[in-house]
This record gives C-alpha cells, sequence and structure tokens, in this order.
C-alpha cells in the first residue's frame, strides 16, 4: 500500500486505556513515522470530547489513532477535524451510508451517533508540530443504551470487516491530509459544509443561558460555530459553550 503522505505502519492491541495516549506516549520513546496507526481491539479508558469517556464493547468496533506531524499552524488547527471527519464520512458513504457532521466532528447517521473524533495536538513555535488524530467508529455492535443515541454500520444494515473500514479511513485520510498540506483550506471547507448536519438551516441549541433558535452559519476562521439567532445578532461558540438540541 502507498500512500501520499502516510508511511503504512499498524500496531493492533488487544486491549489499551486509550489509543490516543498509547500512541503518544510511544512516540516518546520511539519515534514514530507520519502515518502510524494504533488500533485496539478494547480499550479501557477511551477518552471522548470535552473529557467524556468513549465507551466501545470489546472487539465490535473500530478504536484507533493515527500519528501525523502536519506542521500548521494553530489557527488552522480545525482544518484536522475537517479532514478527519470528512475520512469517515466518505469511507461510509462507500458502504452506501449516509453520514452527516454534526459540529465540529460528531459523525450521525440519522441523528445518532455512530462515531466521535478526538484530535490531540502538540505545538511548539506556534505550530502544529504533532497531531494524533483519534477515532471511535460503531462497526459490529448491535445494543447501545438508550440515552446514548448511538448506532453502528452493522444497525445500518451493513455486515463488514472491522479491518476494511480502518483500511478505507486511512486512504481518505492521506487524500485529505493532502489538500490540507496543500492548503487546499477553501476546497475542504466546502466539502466539510456539505455534510455538516443543520447547515444553513435552523436548528434548536442550549448554551448557559437559555435554550434558542438559530441558523447554522457555518464556522469561523478558527473554527468556531457561527449562529445567526432570530433577531439577526451573530454568536460564535467553543465546544464545551453550547449543545445542539436534536
Ligand atoms: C467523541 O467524544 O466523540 C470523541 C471520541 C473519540 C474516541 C476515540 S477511540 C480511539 C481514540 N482513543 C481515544 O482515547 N479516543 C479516541
Amino acid at each position: 500500500m502507498t500512500f501520499k503522505h502516510f508511511i503504512y505502519k499498524h500496531i493492533i492491541l488487544d486491549q489499551i486505556g486509550s489509543t490516543n495516549s498509547y500512541l503518544h506516549g510511544l512516540n516518546l520513546v520511539t519515534k514514530q513515522k507520519n502515518g502510524t496507526i494504533i488500533s485496539a481491539k478494547n480499550q479501557t479508558l477511551g477518552k471522548g470530547q470535552k473529557g467524556n469517556i468513549w465507551l466501545t464493547k470489546k472487539g465490535k468496533n473500530l478504536t484507533f489513532s493515527i500519528l501525523t506531524y502536519p506542521r500548521l499552524k494553530p489557527k488552522h488547527a480545525f482544518y484536522l477535524n475537517i479532514i478527519a471527519a470528512l475520512a469517515v464520512q466518505k469511507a461510509l458513504s462507500d458502504l452506501s451510508i449516509s453520514a452527516k457532521i454534526k459540529w465540529p466532528n460528531d459523525i450521525l447517521v440519522n441523528k445518532k451517533k455512530i462515531g466521535g473524533i478526538l484530535i490531540e495536538n502538540q505545538i511548539n513555535s506556534e505550530i502544529i508540530t504533532q497531531s494524533i488524530i483519534g477515532i471511535g467508529l460503531n462497526v459490529n455492535q448491535s445494543k447501545f443504551a438508550s440515552e446514548l443515541n448511538a448506532t453502528s454500520i452493522l444497525n445500518e444494515g451493513k455486515s463488514v470487516e472491522i479491518e476494511d473500514v480502518l483500511d478505507q479511513i486511512y486512504g481518505y485520510l492521506d487524500f485529505y491530509y493532502n489538500l490540507l498540506l496543500e492548503s487546499n483550506f477553501k476546497l475542504l471547507l466546502k466539502l466539510y459544509y456539505s455534510k455538516l448536519f443543520w447547515h444553513n438551516q435552523i436548528g434548536f441549541f442550549e448554551d448557559d443561558q437559555s435554550q434558542f433558535k438559530a441558523l447554522v452559519m457555518g464556522i469561523s476562521d478558527i473554527g468556531l460555530l457561527e449562529l445567526r439567532l432570530l433577531d439577526d445578532t451573530t454568536r460564535h461558540y467553543d465546544i464545551k459553550d453550547v449543545k445542539f438540541i436534536y
């Protein structure tokens, strides 16, 4: 397998706390190349967005992390979310599963969460020198606690090998990573908007003050959610400050 930027190396673990943390630690001890993947059949302390735990059923789902050295300006950090979300969305679309990206990077199918992404960057001298892109995707799990409002590839009616889905995502990530290194921000944003949940639509939100309706305008230069309220004011939100109600 050859890729534009990634050098394929895949370490498969039976069980680990978090593939993101393991990859970070491994890279401190032995420098790994751009594109190294760590996947785990079971993750016991999976990290999610906003300090949440990412729960997964042993051997049923994809939990993996990819190491990259993007050398991006920190103001472009959000584009790493964009390329990861697009890669997962595209791999699902190849399975005829139509997924949307809920800002910043939740992957939804019919409003149910099928996957999530956690990106951990290292910034040195105003450059993102290292980015660990962690992806959790529900593949063969059939039962979820109802409050999770989750689904899986299996529950969407498709039967696939977990490894094959990883390979697809990896290939697409290399493709979108190339667009990113070419500074093709405009195209990436256009692709992201074409899959963005509620884009150009009125949605229902909650912040620390109230619940409100607003038009999803898109994202700001630095990846904040840009909402236009019904009184025509514009607000920008960071991930921990707003909740989608759907
Ligand atoms: C989310 O909260 O939506 C993000 C979930 C990200 C989970 C993945 S699973 C593989 C990688 N390792 C982790 O500890 N987290 C990410």
